[in-house]
């Protein structure tokens, strides 16, 4: 079976003392999870909790973003070197917060992503359509578009190391979930983008994650979807119950 991930985006939320007790509380909730619990908090708390998950297997520490050069007068950002040297094994990179708020283009998040696998981390590459692409049926080709711009660059062996996140733009935060349905449609149709670029075997290695108002009573129907390889959360990761039951709905 294909890797399956559950990870956890907390976003802009929790001081530092919220987020230690949080992790805590999820460590001892989440007992022996069939795959990867990775979790992205906040920068200033990257080596303190990386320390926290270090010590228990299929625990992995991510951050929400990185900049895409490699160092230098950027005041206020923050690169791949650091992040790898905190002990960042994931970077989340493409969120559509990120796209939106700070106007992120896909040739940044290319660079983004050459920088994040060049420090031996791995990206989790968000994609997703906004609202009016889904209702006039183009949805397939926003994202096509999206990952052929950010990722189809990559040779092969740093494509392998690639995780993928499907969040439908209105489906995060909102509430309103993508059915079981349209979220294998849009992992399906992407397993087959990798495919016709990487070969079958790479495609059927890739975790494509599904993100988007996901939470403990809709997990496991998403996941039980054959392209379906877990999910990127961000509400019901601040929980620690709801975090653990969704991490508990991977696939076994
Ligand atoms: P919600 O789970 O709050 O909808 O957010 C999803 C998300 O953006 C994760 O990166």
């Amino acid at each position: 079976m294909r890797q399956q991930i559950v990870a956890g985006n907390w976003k802009m939320n929790k001081i530092l003392e919220e987020g230690l007790e949080l992790t805590r509380a999820i460590l001892e909730k989440v007992e022996k999870p069939s795959g990867l619990v990775v979790i992205a908090p906040p920068y200033p708390y990257l080596r303190e909790l990386g320390k926290m998950l270090k010590v228990r297997k299929h625990f992995h520490l991510a951050a929400q973003n990185c900049h895409q050069e490699e160092k230098g007068a950027y005041t206020g950002e923050v690169s791949a070197d650091m992040l790898a040297s905190v002990g960042c094994e994931f970077v989340i990179i493409g969120h559509s917060e990120r796209r939106q708020y700070f106007k992120e283009k896909n040739e940044v998040l290319a660079a983004k992503v050459n920088v994040t696998l060049a420090r031996g981390m791995r990206p989790i590459f968000c994609c997703g359509e906004p609202l009016h692409i889904r209702e006039v049926d183009t949805h397939v080709g926003y994202v096509a578009k999206q990952l052929k711009a950010s990722l189809f660059h990559l040779k092969e062996e740093d494509f392998k190391k690639v995780v993928i996140a499907y969040e439908p733009i209105w489906a995060i935060g909102t509430g309103r979930t993508a059915t079981s349905l349209q979220a294998q449609e849009m992992h399906h149709a992407i397993r087959v983008l990798v495919a016709k670029k990487y070969g079958k075997i790479v495609a059927d290695a890739t975790p494509i994650l599904y993100g988007g108002s996901c939470n403990a009573q809709n997990a496991a129907d998403l996941f039980s979807q054959p392209d379906v390889d877990g999910g990127l959360i961000g509400g019901a990761s601040l929980k620690a119950e709801d975090f653990a039951a969704i991490v508990a709905a991977m696939k076994k």
